[in-house]
């Protein structure tokens, strides 16, 4: 396995490694030793080349403050490197074991009513605690010296999906954190006063040791400022936290690649250090989770909706835990892949821009509190049609890997994702509106459907490499923004600024002229100048949570005002009328601006919503409100399609999934996928081979359930 220098971090940026990392997380500790030469025989017959292990061994590491030992493992990676399997290793400390949280209590959590982690599960340790911090870098550093030249370890992990049990603390040594942290950004407590907003409230403070961590709702809100720079100063912890670790392994192997494992996104900012510091990010993908969870509109969209938006961190990144079969907690389970389900989950990951995947976990575990979720293997150590599944991936990366190599996922229409300090902005003071990536998905999805290649980007990306950038609502902006999407206008491209942009400091100050502000407002040719609520289809006219809503009710919820249910508006786009959600805003246009759609009804009836102007050879246009499915809908038959933005490949079933990813070389590969259980027909012109058959298919011919082509097309 190679390693070559990262280069700097883009939507485009391709992964530094030579080979295609495949396998499994791996924990030889859970069963007897005479399993392992037999596990690593089946991997290396699935056609594996790596495992990933120790992440939650610390215990095994060092049974005992100061005494490590590593025979256990030393053993295990031997045993599997006889088999040609090389191993990733983990840094443990998202388990400190009992005679650490025993000597040092103050190393655990707190969580906002004060209640201390116990000892007993995992995510106990407070990232943000200096002691806890020494005990990482210790156990750290044996851990890399005793390994430093052990030609059978390839890579690190730093610990275990930081933040996804929980990224909150308000311990004492949190708040001792914070404060110094407030120091060091304000330099005086008059600014910080300044910033947070302190006459309002009355919530000034005379020096830094006075200042508080934000308990919302207790007993009312805290203010936008103050709660922002609380997760400000948790991701730079989080980053820290894990900065330690990046040096010490850096420092003792250079060849070591070196990754985290994303998992629930809380706190932590990609762009910045977190993801500076790393090789590449891993993203941990469960898709039968989403469908569970958060209702997205079925698990192969969930699925592409989060490989999308985790590409927008990093560019390309490896899958270090991919569902393989049922998962479950003591709380939940969920569904189950069906047959050949499993690999094409696996092959959407590469298609959105996996360059590795390990499939979540060798076998199920036999006690603790997964054992339910399972495994390549079944509880009785039997290889079933999840090994073969397997199996199967392992060919198909054979037949792709030497072209998918060096490539990235093309995206022509990009929306504007992956910004840590408007994610939380918007967390400050929600109001009830959807979020940025709430809004996004409306056009996500409608992409999504008709195979139009789409992703996540940062305007700090290069934009030249897309034909449309849409904009959703944030509330930051960053006047230097402004100039790049201002050149990709000028260059031809086609810009939607929507509601709310561009309105508030990064501060979390409401702008004092008319927004959108930060040079955006001349780029568009509009002001806005006024906003409202809109109520959408269903809702009671009450927008977000009171949070005096207990004891209102009988569910707890305030009682709606009755006339707001009838405030309606309602767009009128050519000659369509549908219902607008959300928010309304009355815009002023410039001269030269021209009308695309207007308010339907009401008091502003005839307004604009959505406006255009020609900059250079592209426009730019601002929608004053926020997407529904239908306005989303709109805006790709009028105004994305007519701008030349097309299918990848023209008339396939709707039921296909397509993604294209590009070398520099002009080397293309398209992905077609079934995310049904249904055959498919389609109808290939001959001009492509498929990689994964060896054929070239020409005429009509037929995609199994689950099933899926790599073209490669160039
Ligand atoms: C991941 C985690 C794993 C395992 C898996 C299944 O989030 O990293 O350790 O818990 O989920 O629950």
């Amino acid at each position: 396995m190679k390693k070559t220098t990262p280069q700097s971090l883009s939507v485009w940026r391709p992964l530094n490694l030579d080979r295609f990392l495949l396998g499994v997380p791996h924990y030889p500790e859970h069963v007897e030793e005479s399993y392992w030469d037999r596990d690593a025989m089946r991997m290396a017959e699935a056609g594996f080349n790596a495992v990933r292990m120790g992440e939650f061994a610390w215990h095994i590491w060092e049974p005992y403050q100061g005494h490590f030992d590593f025979d256990l493992f030393d053993r295990a990676i031997e045993g599997l490197a006889r088999h040609g399997i090389k191993t990733i290793l983990c840094t443990p400390t998202a388990t400190p074991p009992r005679w650490l949280s025993e000597a040092h209590p103050e190393i655990l959590r707190v969580d906002m009513s004060g209640r201390v982690a116990s000892h007993g599960s995992r995510q106990h340790g407070d990232t943000t605690s200096p002691v806890l911090r020494d005990h990482s870098r210790r156990i750290t550093a044996a851990m890399a010296a005793h390994y430093a030249s052990n030609p059978n370890v390839i890579g690190w992990q730093t610990d275990n999906e930081l933040n996804t049990t929980t990224s909150l603390s308000f311990s004492k040594s949190c708040e001792v954190e914070f404060r110094k942290w407030c120091h060091l950004k304000y330099g005086t407590i008059e600014k910080l006063n300044e910033a947070w907003g302190g006459h309002f409230w009355a919530t000034h403070y005379d020096n830094f040791d006075q200042v508080v961590l934000p308990i919302e709702n207790n007993p009312s809100y805290v203010s936008p400022g103050h709660r922002q720079d609380y997760h400000r100063f948790l991701a730079h912890a989080t980053a820290m936290f894990q900065r330690d670790q990046v040096e010490i392994l850096r420092k003792t192997n250079p060849d070591w690649f070196v990754f985290h494992n994303l998992g629930q996104l809380e706190d932590i900012d990609f762009r910045s250090d977190f993801g500076q510091d790393l090789d590449f990010i891993g993203f941990d993908i469960y898709p039968m989770l989403y469908d569970e969870f958060r209702r997205n509109g079925g698990h192969a969209y969930s699925q592409a909706l989060h490989l999308d938006i985790c590409r927008s961190y990093s560019g390309n990144f490896i899958v270090p835990e991919q569902a393989s079969g049922l998962g479950s907690q003591p709380a939940f389970s969920t569904m189950t892949p069906e047959p050949g389900e499993m690999r094409r989950m696996a092959l959407t990951s590469v298609a959105r821009g996996a360059d590795g995947l390990m499939f979540f976990r060798w076998r199920p575990a036999h006690f603790g509190a997964e054992i339910y979720w399972m495994g390549i293997l079944d509880h009785d150590d039997q290889p079933r049609r999840r090994y073969a599944e397997a199996k199967r991936f392992a060919s198909d990366i054979k037949a792709i890997e030497q072209d998918l190599l060096g490539t990235s996922v093309r995206i022509d229409v990009g929306i504007a994702g992956a910004d840590f300090d408007n994610q939380e902005a918007y967390r400050t003071y929600p109001m009830g509106l959807p979020s940025p990536a709430e809004d996004a998905v409306h056009l996500h999805r409608a992409l999504y459907r008709r195979n139009i290649a789409a992703g996540f980007v940062h305007p700090e990306d290069d934009l030249s490499r897309l034909k449309a950038l849409y904009v959703p609502h944030w509330l930051m902006w960053d006047e230097k923004w402004t100039e790049n999407i201002r050149a990709f206008v000028e260059g031809g491209g086609k810009l939607i600024v929507s509601a709310m942009t561009g309105t508030r400091t990064r501060d979390n100050h409401i702008l004092r002229e008319l927004a959108p502000g930060m040079g955006l407002g001349d780029l568009l040719g509009v002001r806005v100048e006024e906003f409202g609520r809109v109520a959408a289809p269903g809702s009671d006219g009450l927008f977000g949570t009171h949070p005096k809503g207990a004891g209102f009710g009988p569910s707890g919820d305030v009682p709606a005002p009755a006339c707001s249910a009838h405030r309606s508006y309602h767009i009128q786009y050519g000659n369509h009328t549908f219902q607008a959600a959300h928010l309304y805003e009355k815009l002023v246009l410039e001269d030269g601006v021209d009308v695309v759609a207007t308010w339907a009804d009401r008091w502003i009836e005839g307004e604009a919503v959505l406006t255009g102007r020609q900059v250079g050879k592209g426009s730019a246009h601002y929608l004053g409100t926020y997407l529904t499915e239908t306005l989303a809908e709109h805006m790709v038959e009028n105004l994305l399609s007519p701008a030349g933005i097309h299918p990848i490949l023209p008339d396939l079933p709707a039921d296909l999934e397509v993604t294209e990813r590009t070398g520099p070389d002009g080397r293309r590969l398209i992905f077609v996928l079934n995310p049904t259980s249904k055959t498919v027909e389609i109808n290939l012109d001959g001009q492509f081979k498929d990689l994964l058959s060896g054929e070239i298919p020409q005429g009509p011919m037929e995609i199994q359930g689950y099933d899926a082509l790599v073209l490669r097309a160039d």
